[in-house]
């Protein structure tokens, strides 16, 4: 069933968990996520961004998400991180139930035109609208930990944001930061400011930058770059802890975005693949347990998040 991120959020704000926001870029990546989901009978947000619709086509990503629509879990059709006017106008015509404006690189009267903007044409289609405020930084931005800190989320600024925006959710910076390298030492979310903006907005709150980058899986992909001698990928990454995660859902976050997780246990799956199948060169047998692996970090988040039996 296709349904609106506003449905979804609604009902997990309202009941204390979050929902799953997971990054699709091919077949295999969405199938996986709708196995976990299935499974555990779980509400998911399929999400694509910018660069997944260059690489796979919005038809294409539209089309495959359809199909899993049709069954009984409700799932929602997101743009993640529409930086593009253009691209988020685009997914708003042609039938995506939610859009995400990331005009956090903006200045904030500009974040607030642009966002304003976005949910005039969003609200005549009836499609949700998630923003961002402050700014959510990664490995490529090349600011410390400390630095990130500039760019939180201030919680007097998020009142006026949401109040002159309209918009469905808001993302909020409170220390994670995308891909596998967020933290230099131990998993640290600023909870106090969450709890700040928890109390002064009712929204449905985001956390992009949410991957756990699992000791286990990395061991295991440097198990097979060990045997290879070609690379230690991801080597010192560090994610947010489930216990951080926990603590953010319980203080009102009520959607967790993950890519990372997945693009390591996708690469893990292929890598051994190839490593125990040396006479392989079926897609099937090498796509195969990769997609095992993402659906088992999918039945994991949604363990984690508490969206079991919510469907
Ligand atoms: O937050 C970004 C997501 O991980 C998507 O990354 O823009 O490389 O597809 P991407
Ligand atoms: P990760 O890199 O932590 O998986 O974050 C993904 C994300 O925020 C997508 O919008
Ligand atoms: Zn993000």
């Amino acid at each position: 069933m296709l349904v609106t991120t506003k449905q979804l959020l609604t009902k997990a704000r309202k009941h204390g968990y979050a929902v799953g926001a997971f990054n699709v870029n091919n077949l295999e990546v969405l199938q996986s996520i709708m196995a976990a989901a299935r499974a555990l009978s779980a509400p998911v947000i399929i999400q694509t961004s910018e660069g997944a619709l260059e690489y796979a086509g919005l038809e294409y990503l539209k089309a495959i998400t359809l199909v899993a629509s049709k069954e009984r879990i409700p799932i929602a059709l997101h743009l993640d991180h529409g930086k593009n006017l253009d691209v988020v106008k685009e997914c708003i015509a042609k039938g995506y139930t939610s859009v995400m404006y990331d005009g956090s690189s903006l200045p904030f009267a500009e974040n607030l035109r642009n966002t304003k903007k976005v949910v005039g044409w969003a609200s005549k289609k009836g499609v949700s609208v998630e923003a961002e405020l402050g700014a959510i930084k990664g490995k490529e931005d090349l600011v410390s930990v400390s630095e990130r800190e500039a760019f939180f989320t201030d919680p007097n600024q998020a009142v006026e944001f949401v109040a002159k925006t309209g918009i469905d959710a808001l993302a909020i910076a409170i220390g994670t930061a995308h891909g596998p390298f967020k933290f230099e030492e131990e998993s640290v979310l600023d909870f106090k400011r969450l709890a700040a903006i928890r109390k002064l907005v009712s929204l449905p709150l985001v956390l992009h930058g949410a991957s756990g980058i699992s000791h286990d899986m990395v061991t295991f992909l440097h198990k097979q770059c060990s045997v290879l001698h070609d690379c230690v990928r991801v080597a010192g990454g560090r994610g947010v802890s489930d216990a951080n995660i926990k603590k953010a859902v319980k203080l009102g976050i009520c959607k967790v975005n993950i890519d990372s997780d997945l693009r390591i246990a996708f690469t893990a799956g292929v890598r051994n693949a190839l490593l125990e199948h040396t006479e392989a060169y079926d897609p099937r047998v090498i796509l195969g347990e990769s997609k095992k692996l993402m659906e088992q970090v999918v039945r994991q988040k949604i363990m984690l998040f508490g969206s079991k039996n919510r469907a």
